[in-house]
């Protein structure tokens, strides 16, 4: 219930674009706040941008279709806005989300990435995504499918980690270049659950450097990291439970950084992720 929650909390905090998936298993829940927004007359459907995300498995050209009805269905919409390819590599389809082998190995699966493309971009001709994208992909595999013969649609966005400590300058330009709009997760750093994240990076927020400019504005550290992102044109999409943070972590309209500011926080890069993915 907390995801429900929260995103009602967003919506009325005035966030439109929310980022979800299949496999953060809360789907059901962003769709009834989304739905229940609605029935309030708070917001239309039109005025929310809700990016789902197809998993690894469900790569096979066949499957990429199902997939993504299915999470129409669990989020009781017509459509997505964006439907994007969570991750470049795919894992054996079926019921397991990460498939072992006996000796605890993920099992991959053969794919083609450019056949995988052309079941996305049937999804846009069929209206159950208004725009296509990927998630995850570096340079040479976004040219696989820019270069694909044929290509219909390109990708509208990358989907990558991206903030003060990983600020994907050379991504970043190849994206521009191309039009590929740069989502950036993790924007604050992450919750930092050693489960998955790299912890041997320090933790984003409690840089001296974006403490000191935030209380400049009287901002936080937070809004500060927000603010350097959306000001060099990659979108974010912060993640909090908390109503306060959720509040706060929209509160970066008011304010703007110098270019000085901007210079000295690119400066923070370390070129190290927290989110290695290492499957
Ligand atoms: P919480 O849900 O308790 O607010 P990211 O978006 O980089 O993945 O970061 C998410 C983590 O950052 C969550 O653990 C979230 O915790 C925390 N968080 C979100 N907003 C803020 C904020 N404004 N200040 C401090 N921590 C925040």
């Amino acid at each position: 219930g907390s995801c429900l929650e929260s995103v009602k909390i967003a919506i009325d905090a005035g966030y439109r674009h929310i980022d979800g998936a299949f496999v953060y298993y809360n789907e059901h829940e962003v769709g009834q706040a989304i739905r229940e927004k609605i029935a309030e007359g708070r917001i239309k459907r039109e005025d929310i941008f809700y990016c789902g995300k197809l998993w690894n498995t469900c790569h096979p050209p066949e499957l990429v279709r199902p997939t993504l009805e299915k999470t129409l269905k669990i989020l009781q919409l017509d459509y997505v806005d964006l439907y994007i390819i969570e991750l470049p590599m795919a894992f054996k389809p079926g019921d397991a989300i990460y498939p072992k082998d006996e000796n605890g190995k993920i099992i991959y699966h053969e794919t083609d990435l450019c056949a995988t493309w052309e079941a996305m971009e049937a999804c846009k001709d069929a209206g159950l995504a208004k725009s296509i994208g990927v998630s995850n992909f570096n340079r040479r595999q976004l040219e696989m499918i820019l270069n694909k013969p044929g290509l219909k649609y390109k990708p509208v966005s990358n989907q990558v980690e991206c903030h003060p400590y990983f600020t994907q300058p050379k991504l970043l330009e190849f994206c521009r270049q191309h039009d590929i709009v740069i989502v950036g997760y993790s924007p604050l750093g992450t919750s930092r659950d050693e489960t998955w994240v790299n912890v041997s990076s320090p933790p984003l927020l409690k840089d001296p450097v974006l403490n000191a400019i935030g209380k400049k504005y009287n901002k936080t550290a937070a809004q500060v990291a927000l603010r350097f992102s959306i000001q060099r044109g990659v979108v974010v999409i912060p993640k909090s439970f908390n109503p306060q943070r959720i509040r706060e972590n929209f509160q970066i309209f008011d304010f703007s950084l110098t270019e000085k500011e901007m210079e000295e926080i690119k400066g923070l890069n370390k070129n190290v992720r927290y989110v290695e993915l290492l499957m």
